[in-house]
């Protein structure tokens, strides 16, 4: 895990249990009280909407897409999320941000839930409370496509530079495999895939799904032959520490969604939403 990421988990902790002890000495009707943290799908049908963070730069798990003119947020996420809103009988609302700023945002209230490819990995639930997993990823090394032919094990990016998403497992598993590279953290994937179509970096530690569809619209970048030992955590909605009942709406919806052959329907549209002009 990186340094980075780490502090950012300790302020973040740092954060909620200040807001835990202001919250302790008002009335217990206050937001951020126990009672109300408990009663979060209240709140939630109250104000109307459920209030998703993603970065929806993922695709096929979340991206933007012009449709009838307008640009909108789609993927497979997406799809989760309307399913969590229809359930409590709410609209959605999406706001779009850096991944790395999706934990204090539902920290700080101003998402309900994070729903953007997430791994619940240890540090984090450190931070925030998880759903059960939802997909199993998998990951991969992207490429010019002039370069595959040079760069097919870890060895060949000794000494080169290689892009992740900053705030991500990819960016630890760079700095963990990677100790002889020189790694380059953005805040958007959309960026790193520039850097490499411009030979700023040599090549992106990117999950698969998202790795072929970036290749699929852009030629000149490949996969490599380069295998990740799977991290093997999947991915889960986070939401506030102690949202209890919101978790277990949650877990409910994703049960009935894979019970019903959902969640594989909903990666097979995101994969067609993708490829359509
Ligand atoms: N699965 C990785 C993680 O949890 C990366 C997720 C990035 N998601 C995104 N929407 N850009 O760290």
């Amino acid at each position: 895990m990186s340094k980075k990421f780490k502090s950012l988990v300790a302020i973040l902790m740092m954060a909620s249990m200040l807001f835990t002890l202001t919250a302790c000495s008002s009335s217990p009707k206050e937001e951020g009280s126990d009672s109300a943290a408990a009663a979060k799908v209240e709140q939630i049908k109250e104000k109307g909407k459920l209030v998703l963070g993603t970065s929806a730069d993922y695709p096929p798990f979340e991206f933007h897409k012009q449709i009838d003119g307008k640009d909108e947020i789609v993927g497979f996420d997406i799809e989760i999320a309307k399913e969590i809103a229809k359930e409590l009988g709410v609209e959605l609302e999406i706001k779009d941000m850096k991944f790395d700023g999706l934990l204090a945002a539902l920290q700080t209230g101003k998402v309900d839930v994070v729903i953007a490819g997430m791994n619940p990995d240890e540090d984090r639930r450190k931070a925030v409370d998880f759903s059960d997993v939802y997909y199993k990823e998998v990951q991969s090394v992207v490429t010019k496509t002039d370069n595959v032919d040079k760069i097919k094990t870890l060895d060949d990016l000794k000494g080169k530079k290689v892009g992740v998403q900053k705030g991500t497992t990819m960016e630890s598993i760079a700095q963990e495999k990677m100790t002889e590279s020189e790694i380059k953290a953005l805040g958007k994937v959309t960026d790193i895939v520039l850097e490499l179509k411009n030979d700023k970096v040599d090549a992106i530690v990117m999950e698969k799904p998202v790795a072929k569809a970036y290749i699929s619209a852009n030629p000149d970048i490949a996969m490599t032959g380069i295998e990740l030992e799977p991290e093997d955590t999947g991915f889960a909605v986070a939401v506030k520490k102690g949202n209890e009942d919101l978790v277990s709406s949650i877990n409910d919806v994703l049960k009935k969604l894979s019970d019903e052959g959902k969640i594989d329907q909903f990666i097979a549209d995101a994969n067609i939403l993708m490829e359509q002009e």
